[in-house]
């Protein structure tokens, strides 16, 4: 959803931003600026290490997928730097000039090319795994962790139902 917002704002530099525009691409910046790091903390720090530490054959083979995740970690970031760089500019000076334009466009079609796949992999593969192979108390020392990271209590999941 936010990549669409810096894709939707990248066909509108060459004039200065609305409102809607500026106030949406500040919010796109925000989310990859806190959230993406997170993510790739979530994943580097709390599930990979615990996925490495298993012996099930089906896991050994995905080792070289987790590797894959976490280039793609290492190559997003100097893209959501450009991203930031060009979308900054564009905010104060209202303008952009036609290579910024193009850098940033270019940088914005690549992480969705990135992202595309990468969640895929993810969903498809990684998450699944974890689902099925991790013990309860892996899983619950990664909610932990999760919800150390954004700084909220951790909720039991009955705690988390709506009640009737
Ligand atoms: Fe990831």
């Amino acid at each position: 959803m936010f990549l669409e917002t810096l894709a939707a704002a990248g066909k509108v530099m060459g004039e200065p931003p609305s409102q809607d525009t500026a106030r949406a691409l500040q919010t796109a910046l925000v989310y990859f600026r806190q959230a993406a790091p997170k993510h790739t903390a979530d994943e580097e720090e709390s599930l990979f290490p615990r996925l490495r530490g298993r012996e099930e054959a089906e896991l050994r083979s995905a080792l070289s997928t987790l590797d894959r995740l976490e280039k793609d970690h290492e190559t997003v970031s100097p893209l959501h730097a450009e991203v930031e760089r060009v979308a900054e500019m564009y905010l104060e000076c209202g303008s952009l000039s036609a290579s910024d334009r193009q850098a940033f466009r270019t940088a914005v079609a690549r992480l969705q090319e990135i992202y595309r796949e990468h969640i895929r992999v993810e969903d498809s593969t990684v998450f699944p795994l974890a689902a099925r192979l991790l013990s309860d108390s892996d899983k619950s020392a990664i909610a932990q962790e999760m919800a150390a990271r954004r700084k909220v209590p951790l909720l039991a999941i009955d705690d988390a139902k709506p009640s009737e």
